[in-house]
């Protein structure tokens, strides 16, 4: 893709701790299912919203608005739950669900990102009501697994406090994600 357009994301970033216990057990399952491709830890995020492919001149008008649509949030704390394929049916991805701690803070963050980007144009809000994971591998190409039920990761819990907005560049091998703004929840 030439320069003048991004393709983008805001992500929830995840504790590195958190991060390596998710790809030790993506590793430690994947092998056993066949044919899934695992996100390298520095990859592994919470996707708030996706924006696709926009033009690159809206990327400090996007980052403006996430900065504002997030002041005033409070860090998540959230939980580590059970494995998740998506979309059930026929599965593209092995996620792990999230929990809030009761308190929805982080579907707070992420209804203020959507209303916020939206406004602006740069967002077609999900219809689908917030489902907060993490991919942590994803179906290769063209085929088709079956998806076992897999033991849950350990129920870790943990406080997140940076959102950020990225570009992510595809090409040969996996998504590259570059950080372009970050706001920290407090
Ligand atoms: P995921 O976290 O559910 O996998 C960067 O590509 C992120 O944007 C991915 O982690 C993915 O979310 C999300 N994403 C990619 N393509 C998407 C699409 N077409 N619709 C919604 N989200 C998408």
């Amino acid at each position: 893709m030439s320069d003048d357009r991004a393709r983008l994301f805001v992500a929830l970033e995840l504790p590195a701790e958190i991060r390596g216990a998710l790809y030790g057990w993506a590793r430690e399952h994947a092998a056993g299912v066949g044919r899934l491709r695992l996100v390298e830890p520095e990859s592994l995020h919470v996707t708030l919203c996706f924006l696709g492919s926009r033009p690159a001149t809206e990327v400090d008008e996007i980052a403006a608005r996430c900065r504002d649509a997030t002041s005033g949030h409070p860090p998540a704390t959230l939980t580590v739950g059970d494995a998740l394929w998506l979309p059930p049916r026929r599965p593209r991805v092995l996620t792990v669900a999230l929990a809030d701690q009761g308190d929805d803070r982080l579907a707070a963050v992420q209804a203020a990102l959507s209303g916020a980007l939206a406004g602006g144009g740069f967002y077609e809000p999900e219809t689908r009501p917030f489902l907060a994971h993490v991919t942590v591998a994803r179906v290769q190409r063209d085929a088709r697994i079956r998806s076992p039920e897999l033991p849950a990761p350990d129920a870790m819990r943990f406080t997140a406090a940076t959102v950020t907005l990225f570009r992510s560049r595809l090409g040969r091998g996996p998504a590259r994600y570059e950080a372009l703004a970050s706001v920290t929840l407090s």
